[in-house]
Order: C-alpha cells, then sequence, then structure tokens
C-alpha cells in the first residue's frame, strides 16, 4: 500500500503524514526533502537557479522514482498534483487524500512559514490571503480527484491521522 497526501503549502501534509505512517506501521516520506537530497540542493536554490519550471521538471522526474516505493505515506509538495499529469501518476500508483483546509487557516499559519516557501516569500498579509485564495481555486480541482478528502476543520493532528486511518481501513 502506498498512501499520497496532498494539499495546499501549510495544510499539515508532513506532520500528519508523520503520525498517520506512525500509526500504520508504514515508512514516511516527505517529497520535498527527498528532492532537496537527490539533488543536494534546498527547494528555495532549485527556484533560484532553475525556476518554477525547472522545479515541476524535477518533482516530476522524482515523482515517477518514488512510484515503485511499497508501504509508505508519502507527503507530497502543495504543487505536485497540480503539473504534468502528475495526479494521474499518483492516483494510478497508490492512495491519494486531500487534507482539505480554508484559506484563513492556510494563511494565519503561512506567514509565519514563508520563508523556505519560493512561492509566497516576501508577501504581506494580504498579498499572501489573496495569493492563497486565487491559487486555491485553480489547484483545487486537481486535488479534488484524490480518492478521499478530510477536512482539516478543527481537528489536530492526532484526529486527523485517526481520521485518514479510518479511512483506509
Ligand atoms: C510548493 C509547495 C512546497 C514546495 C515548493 C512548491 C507549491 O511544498 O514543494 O515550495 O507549489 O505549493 P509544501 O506544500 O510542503 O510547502
Amino acid at each position: 500500500m502506498k498512501v499520497f497526501l496532498i494539499g495546499y503549502m501549510g495544510s499539515g501534509k508532513s506532520t500528519v503524514g508523520r503520525k498517520l505512517a506512525e500509526r500504520l506501521g508504514m515508512a514516511f516520506l516527505d517529497f520535498d526533502e527527498f528532492i532537496e537530497r537527490k539533488t543536494g540542493k534546498t527547494i528555495s536554490r532549485i527556484f533560484e537557479s532553475q525556476g518554477e519550471s525547472g522545479f515541476r521538471a524535477l518533482e516530476h522526474q522524482y515523482l515517477r522514482e518514488i512510484l515503485g516505493t511499497e508501504d509508505v505515506v508519502i507527503s507530497l509538495g502543495g504543487g505536485t498534483p497540480c503539473f504534468n499529469n502528475n495526479m494521474e501518476l499518483i492516483n494510478t500508483s497508490g492512495t491519494s487524500v486531500y487534507i482539505e483546509t480554508g484559506v484563513d487557516t492556510l494563511a494565519g499559519r503561512l506567514i509565519k512559514a514563508k520563508r523556505k516557501r519560493p512561492l509566497i516569500q516576501g508577501m504581506d498579509e494580504t498579498e499572501l490571503r489573496s495569493f492563497i485564495k486565487t491559487n486555491l481555486e485553480k489547484r483545487e480541482p486537481f486535488y479534488r480527484q484524490a480518492q478521499y478528502s478530510v477536512s482539516a476543520g478543527s481537528l489536530n493532528v492526532e484526529q486527523m491521522a485517526d481520521a485518514i486511518a479510518a479511512l483506509l481501513r
């Protein structure tokens, strides 16, 4: 079994993914970290040197590389499902779960966590909120192709992991 967690930046994919993997007795892989290990560069550096399109090409290449892995929970990058036909690859190779999170929650989290995220670096609160709103609207059609959706709402990490584990049972 292979479980992909998808959702916007700041939706908690990595934190929930770690917890979920523990619950299911599976390995955990953070896809951004995997790309950083493989390239020996941070995500920000890749954006700086190769631009977003260069990053998307690498992301696609490394996604293909991890598709052969089994018994793993994988937290993907926020944009991974939305480019290069990746969502189709994801759905044909494993089970996908969309962590649905509202704009206000995302903005509140991301304002404190912009530094490592090149797409939103340097934005003030107003710019960030409006960017998230527009960008999320573009991305939702991809996220909605996930086999399962979990609404984060007021659930904490433990409760999210429980809710997803219950869906997968
Ligand atoms: C991105 C999300 C990031 C990372 C890159 C681009 C995006 O991952 O892959 O900065 O396009 O939403 P997280 O969702 O883990 O922050």
